[in-house]
């Protein structure tokens, strides 16, 4: 398969709750401590990813702090960090996102999580039902802007009251850094249309996932807006498709059906989230029907909230799969795989060049002696060896 006309912008994932083989199962864990987290993020700066995503929740390691860490350590990589209105002021937002940009050198992204569980949500203090708190956030993220753009805001909303607040330093992306977002029931999508860049969807089958899109971008014509799309979708890419699927069902091969059913009825109680029912709804809790449209597959989602789908397949088959998603506007994907630092390397090795990505866009050879041959002896002291002609 050629590199792509337009390439993919891909980002990865920092796995601040924790890492791990097998889903469902205490065995192989991995703890989110901070050097673990590091190794991640360098790897995958290394390797051509354009950015990183971290999560916001009770379960996660606090964003903002681990990507300010975390940008010490890169060079190039973006941090796409949860912002949650109403865990803090839109003031004290302005001031921390101002300076994750300022010392990232401009590398923030910012994620706006609205949030869809209303017992979470209730720790935080705001127990506004679901619609609500996008008009909740329509106001935060107005002082926001104002205080980031022209360093001074005032408001006296429904939400939230700012009297002569003031911010002292530019963020280095004046006006602001750009905002993505998730969220698909229709507030969720008026509120996208008419504030957002980059509206995100968890890995929905194309024709849902594309529905969504319309709707979307018909919302914000009608505010005069254009926004582009992304995808969050998790990765089991193996040299076979085969070996992908064997790989697939080995991520839940401990996985119970007590902590299945568990698990879902958990989410059915506590989140009021409309994407997070359209991911349940893919696979109803059951096993047996996992692949709910062609190579996507929804094991991920009998046990994780959130984003529960992964492509699964060769190199070839899921870069495939990927153009179809490009083909209904997505440019952006921000994936994962189980354990997030061995799957960063399979996905930049064999399903980057596929894409024209990493060392295949840099145009970079694998190894750099002068008139040997990538062939690889193991690494041992005498080097390597030259290929016969033609091999
Ligand atoms: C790509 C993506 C990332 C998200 N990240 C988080 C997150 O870190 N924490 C969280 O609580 N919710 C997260 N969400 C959930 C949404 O922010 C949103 O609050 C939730 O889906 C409720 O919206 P809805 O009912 O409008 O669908 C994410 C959603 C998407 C699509």
């Amino acid at each position: 398969m050629t590199a792509a006309k337009n390439p993919i912008d891909f980002l990865w994932f920092i796995p601040t709750a924790g890492d791990g083989i097998y889903l469902g199962s205490n065995e192989l864990t991995r703890a989110p401590d901070h050097r673990y987290l590091r190794e991640i993020a360098s790897a995958v700066d290394r390797l051509g990813y354009s950015g990183v995503l971290l999560p916001t929740g009770v379960a996660c390691e606090e964003s903002f702090v681990t990507a300010a860490a975390l940008a010490t350590h890169t060079e190039s990589l973006k941090f796409l960090v949860a912002i949650r209105p109403g865990t803090a002021s839109p003031a004290y937002y302005a001031r921390l996102a101002t300076a994750l940009d300022r010392v990232s050198d401009g590398r923030l992204l910012l994620n706006i999580v609205v949030g869809g569980s209303p017992s979470e949500l209730a720790g935080d203090g705001i127990f506004l039902p679901h619609d609500e708190r996008y008009d909740h956030a329509e106001e935060f993220f107005t002082v926001w802007e104002d205080l980031l753009s022209k360093g001074q805001a005032d408001l006296n909303g429904k939400h939230i009251r700012a009297k002569n607040a003031r911010l002292g330093f530019r963020p280095t992306q004046w006006p602001r850094p750009p905002l993505y977002f998730g969220g698909s029931s229709d507030a969720a999508i008026e509120f996208a249309a008419g504030r957002v860049d980059k509206y995100l969807t968890w890995g929905e089958p194309p024709a849902q996932a594309k529905e969504k899109i319309d709707a979307v971008r018909a919302a914000a014509a009608r505010k005069g807006r254009e926004l582009s799309f992304g995808i969050r979708l998790h990765f089991i890419v193996r040299e076979t498709d085969e070996e992908a699927w064997a790989a697939a069902d080995r991520l839940i091969s401990r996985l119970s059906d007590e902590t299945i059913r568990e698990t879902q009825a958990r989410f059915a109680t506590e989140s009021d989230s409309v994407g997070q029912r359209r991911m349940a709804a893919l696979h109803n809790g059951r096993r047996d029907k996992l692949e709910v449209s062609p190579n996507l597959w929804a094991g991920v989602g009998l046990v994780r909230a959130g984003a529960g789908t992964a492509l699964v397949g060769s190199p070839e088959t899921v870069a495939a799969r990927l153009r179809e998603y490009q083909q209904i506007g997505i440019e952006t994907v921000i994936g994962s795989g189980y354990p997030h630092l061995e799957e960063a390397y399979r996905i930049a090795e064999l399903l980057f060049p596929k894409l024209g990505l990493g060392k295949a866009a840099k145009n970079e050879n694998e190894r750099s002696e002068f008139g040997d041959s990538a062939v690889f002896a193991g690494g041992g002291h005498s080097g390597g060896f030259r290929a016969a002609s033609g091999s």
